[in-house]
């Protein structure tokens, strides 16, 4: 039984293989958090929470006649109210006709829902295991009359709970939600470490761990969107924990648009977690009877560290987040025109691009930026989704055909968001862009926003986008978002609720979203946000790939796919070879180190093909192959980090199948000394007791391999095989590299 029940303690259980999460209605009817953890006996564990008359902590006005130890300010609760005596962060506030904010909500009834729920209009987890259930508790303003219904889906066998409430206005007056956030997660103790990840355009999800202090720490974005500069997502842990041992929570928010997640601690050493859209810029109406659902945010824990909590995430986005025909599915190796021409191509360059990634052994060849309206550079056109045929020199229904009679599918770009007032769309209107009347908006690489809150908007792009991939019989598409929203207003709703404006422009996007699957359902789309600007929960439910950074620097891409592998599987990420120097940062990287970095994603390349040198050709003909035949272990299994890129020489990870018979390994030197210390990596994942036997599959140096002895030889050869106990406990050391950015990558297969 996934969720207990005792009714005579008044105490709910959520139990899931290994977590349990417990409630209890007090004798005031608070709904107190009592646990969230490793699954214990379903005792009743509020007997753990202390009360005591702190003064300045007040008491709700009738407890408080007789008792000065009850103070909502001091007890840990399920939902945090803002306004009647809990003076700690919130993430519900509500404001009334006459201007007040206040919210005490006590307990009313409960439900169990025999499915997962679902959110209308927005993305959130959904489940095919019969043991998944819902909790639905009901939580009543007795005075204002509001029911907040707080949401629990609990995924047994996936060890992952997800929230998210509802509120609704049962008054006559009309409220105005000023705050809706979607989780509170109280804790009695203090001493946490909390990891997040921040970054910037072409330095995504770096890994920052930070040791909570008395005050507030947050991270967020008033953006439009999620954002490079912090992700939605991050670990709460011990001070302790390590990427394999000790507690840790992992939280996730399944939404793309502005957000606030913020953890106090308080004079008491108490600490509050909530998590919600950013309450900033937000205010929403809610007349008589009306109700509004908050977006999910996925919870999970572990006493297995890192790894743990990455091997949940893993698994839950690839099985419960990501949807449709691609959700298992090996991805086509693609190669995308983007930095090999850029701007600069016609019809008949295209075509040859086709013809060589076919004579490589890609499969899918996306034509990104460029190819519509007037965009022959980043000033003009977007808005316009109609092939610019005069540059392409044929209709993309020619296109599609010539690209298909290659051998290869065809993907295209778009950018749907977005407008520039140099545009057709523009000139005839000019109110669909994002702007405040009589002021002049900020732009962002010469672009303003396109108002998608609005449902003429959504349609327009419904129509063009869909014209488009039927002309062309596109079966990729790259979705990007290159520039953040401010200047934010929409004509389509009055004075009073523009606060709703950011909101529904994500819940336009994901109408949108919604409707290519629909209508498409074998299409494969590709998130893009300037790189992974947009990189969430949200955007996964829609589409099973996001490009995870424009910087293809391998070198770099080390810490950004390191950062992004906390929550997001390798699945989820784009990952392409791109030339060398780096256009980013101009490094010279051997090939065989870029592809071993790209091999470790939803894997591409990314340059002119008609460039190779015939040697460059063999590779990728080579590696194709070779991804074709082990993309299900890099993509699907379980992944290890295994050396982080902050170690002084080198970087290394493992993808290793569930049932231990076959794992591969890379690693990238980023910095070669001389006489180096040796490095050794600990294998993981490996049955102790099985013989496994080794090879390379990328990266194999006769020259380095030769600086080692005869047994060592042998066993990088394939030749001596060592046991599963041996590889996770002593270890392997690096052969060492025979030149900058050196890499390998082998097999360690089950005999
Ligand atoms: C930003 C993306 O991240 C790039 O990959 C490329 O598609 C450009 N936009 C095109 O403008």
């Amino acid at each position: 039984m996934s969720i207990i029940i005792d009714e005579g303690k008044r105490t709910f259980t959520l139990e899931t293989r290994s977590t349990a999460y417990q409630m209890k209605v007090d004798e005031h009817g608070t709904l107190l958090h009592t646990w969230y953890g490793k699954k214990l006996s379903d005792d009743d564990l509020s007997y753990a929470v202390l009360r005591k008359d702190r003064g300045l902590s007040g008491n709700p006005h009738d407890v408080g006649l007789y008792d000065r130890t009850y103070s909502l300010d001091l007890l840990p609760q399920e939902i945090a109210c803002y306004g009647a005596g809990d003076y700690r962060i919130s993430t519900l506030r509500v404001q009334y006709e006459n201007g007040a904010s206040a919210l005490s909500l006590t307990y009313d009834s409960y439900e169990i829902l025999k499915e997962k729920y679902d959110i209308p209009d927005l993305p959130a987890s959904y489940s095919y295991d019969r043991n998944d259930k819902t909790l639905v508790v009901r939580l009543k303003d007795v005075e204002a009359d509001i029911l907040v219904e707080l949401y629990y889906g609990v995924f047994e066998e996936k060890d992952v709970i997800t929230r998210t409430m509802r509120i609704c206005n049962l008054s006559d007056q009309a409220i105005k939600l000023l705050n809706a956030g979607s989780m509170t997660l109280d804790f009695t103790g203090g001493d946490f470490d909390i990891l997040t990840f921040y970054g910037k355009w072409a330095g995504e999800r770096q890994v920052q761990r930070t040791k909570l202090q008395h005050g507030v720490f947050s991270i967020g974005s008033v953006r439009g969107a999620s954002s490079p500069h912090y992700n939605p997502s991050c670990i709460l842990c011990s001070e302790d924990t390590n990427e394999d041992r000790g507690e840790a929570y992992g939280l996730a928010f399944v939404y793309s648009g502005e957000f606030l997640l913020a953890c106090e601690k308080d004079g008491i050493d108490q600490t509050r977690l909530s998590l919600g859209i950013h309450p900033d810029n937000f205010s929403w109406e809610l007349l008589k009877d009306e109700s509004f659902m908050s977006p999910e945010v996925i919870l999970t824990y572990t006493e297995n560290g890192f790894s743990g909590i990455s091997h949940t995430f893993h698994d839950f986005i690839r099985d419960n987040i990501v949807r449709g025909a691609w959700q298992h599915t090996r991805r086509p190796v693609l190669i995308n025109n983007w930095e090999g021409t850029y701007f600069y191509f016609n019809g008949e360059k295209l075509i040859r691009f086709a013809e060589e990634a076919r004579d490589l052994g890609i499969e899918l060849f996306v034509l990104d930026d460029g190819w519509f309206g007037n965009r022959n550079d980043d000033n003009a056109g977007l808005g316009d989704w109609v092939p610019n045929e005069k540059k392409l020199g044929m209709t993309m229904e020619e296109l599609g055909l010539c690209i298909k009679s290659t051998g290869v599918s065809f993907g295209i770009w778009f950018e749907p968001e977005m407008v520039n007032e140099d545009s057709d769309l523009f000139r005839e209107h000019p109110q669909w862009a994002v702007s405040i009347p009589d002021r002049k908006p900020n732009l962002s690489r010469n672009q303003l926003v396109l108002d998608v809150s609005r449902r003429d908007v959504q349609d327009y792009l419904i129509d063009h986008i869909e014209a488009v991939l039927a002309a062309g019989d596109i079966s990729y598409l790259k979705w990007d978002f290159n520039r953040s929203l401010c200047d934010k207003f929409t004509r389509a709703l009055p004075r009073e609720r523009q606060g709703e404006m950011a909101h529904m422009f994500v819940m336009g996007t994901y109408r949108i979203l919604e409707h290519l699957i629909h209508d498409f359902p074998n299409l494969l789309i590709e998130g893009c946000s300037s790189g992974g600007g947009r990189f969430d929960c949200g955007m996964l439910y829609y589409t099973p790939q996001i490009w995870t950074s424009d910087n293809t620097d391998p070198i770099e891409r080390l810490s950004i796919q390191y950062g992004t592998s906390f929550i997001y599987p390798v699945s989820t990420m784009g990952a392409h070879v791109s030339a060398s120097p780096n256009h980013q940062t101009g490094r010279e990287t051997p090939f065989k180190t870029r592809t071993v970095i790209a091999m470790s994603g939803a894997f591409g390349y990314e340059l002119d093909p008609e460039k190779l040198s015939s040697e460059e050709k063999a590779m990728i003909r080579k590696d194709a192959e070779l991804y074709k035949e082990i993309a299900d272990t890099l993509l699907y299994e379980d992944y290890y980090r295994l050396l982080p890129p902050t170690h002084p020489e080198a970087a290394a990870w493992e993808q290793v199948t569930k049932d231990g018979r076959r794992a591969i390994v890379s690693a990238v030197w980023h910095h070669v000394r001389a006489n180096m210390a040796p490095v050794y990596i600990k294998l993981r994942g490996l049955k102790g007791f099985a013989h496994y036997r080794i090879t390379f599959t990328e990266g194999h140096s006769p020259e380095s391999l030769s600086r080692l002895t005869d047994t060592q030889q042998k066993i990088f050869k394939g030749e001596i095989h060592l046991k599963g106990d041996t590889l996770m406990n002593v270890g392997l050391f690096l052969p060492e590299p025979v030149r900058e950015f050196d890499s390998m990558m082998f097999m360690v297969e089950r005999i």
